[in-house]
């Protein structure tokens, strides 16, 4: 696909191929991504700062890390949603916070965050690793637009993602390449994550630029614009 260096690059394979490419990742994630993705997990879950009593909806949950974190920061008295297109996440994710006697702050779904099944208004911060870039180019003002239709008034969103920068390197063109010829196995590709964000109406709270094997990853805070 030929492209100017400012486009991304657009997402080829299936939901359907997704979620079965998911299903079966699903029990090695942890071995094969988990380690090496964690310290940025991190980063973004240090911005959002989840505090007692929340509700917290986590998009792309995968195998439930970010999820335990979360529902630890929000306590007895918080709740801790979840959304992810792939059954063996599900299930990997629900005996991981069953192991460690969290179920009942924690409600896990199965399904496409495209179309969030929560009411307007009703969750305090959403947080999204690895998963935002996943999302073709015109869905992804899709997503965020549902992020922000269930965020409160002045609810907060942080997304951690492989980000675009309109001065690429070579090992971004070069993963943009091996992306687009082996969608199957590469699976992620760089967005303009801010960008998104406040075209969807989130003021940038605060950005931090990381690099992942050269390549650029940003942790971002945004607050729902009054
Ligand atoms: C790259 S993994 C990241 C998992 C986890 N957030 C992490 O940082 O380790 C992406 C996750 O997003 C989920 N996913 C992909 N497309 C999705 C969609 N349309 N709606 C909800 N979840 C989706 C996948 O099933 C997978 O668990």
């Amino acid at each position: 696909m030929a492209h100017t260096s400012d486009q991304i690059s657009r997402v080829t394979r299936t939901k359907e191929t997704a979620k079965a490419s998911y299903d079966r990742m699903s029990r090695w994630y942890d071995l094969i991504a988990g380690t090496s993705e964690w310290k940025f997990v991190k980063v973004g879950l240090d911005i959002l700062k989840a505090k007692e009593g929340e509700t917290i909806l986590e998009i792309g949950y995968g195998t439930g890390k970010a999820l335990l974190a979360l529902a630890e920061a929000v306590g007895d008295g918080g709740r801790v949603y979840g959304m992810d297109l792939s059954e063996g996440m599900y299930r990997i994710a629900s005996e991981r916070v069953r192991a460690v006697g969290l179920s009942d702050r924690v409600e896990l779904r199965c399904g496409d965050a495209a179309e969030l099944p929560y009411e307007d208004r009703c969750i305090d911060a959403v947080f999204s690793s690895f998963t935002l870039e996943l999302f073709d180019t015109p869905e992804i003002p899709i997503v965020l637009r549902e992020c922000g239709r269930v965020l409160r008034k002045d609810g907060r969103l942080t997304v951690v993602s492989m980000s675009k920068k309109h001065e690429e390197s070579i090992a971004v063109r070069l993963y943009e390449w091996a992306y687009e010829k082996f969608p199957n196995y590469v699976d992620c590709r760089p967005i303009y994550v801010a960008q998104s964000m406040s075209d969807a109406g989130f003021h940038i709270v605060e950005s931090v630029e990381m690099k992942m094997w050269g390549l650029p990853v940003d942790a971002v805070l945004g607050r729902m614009k009054p």
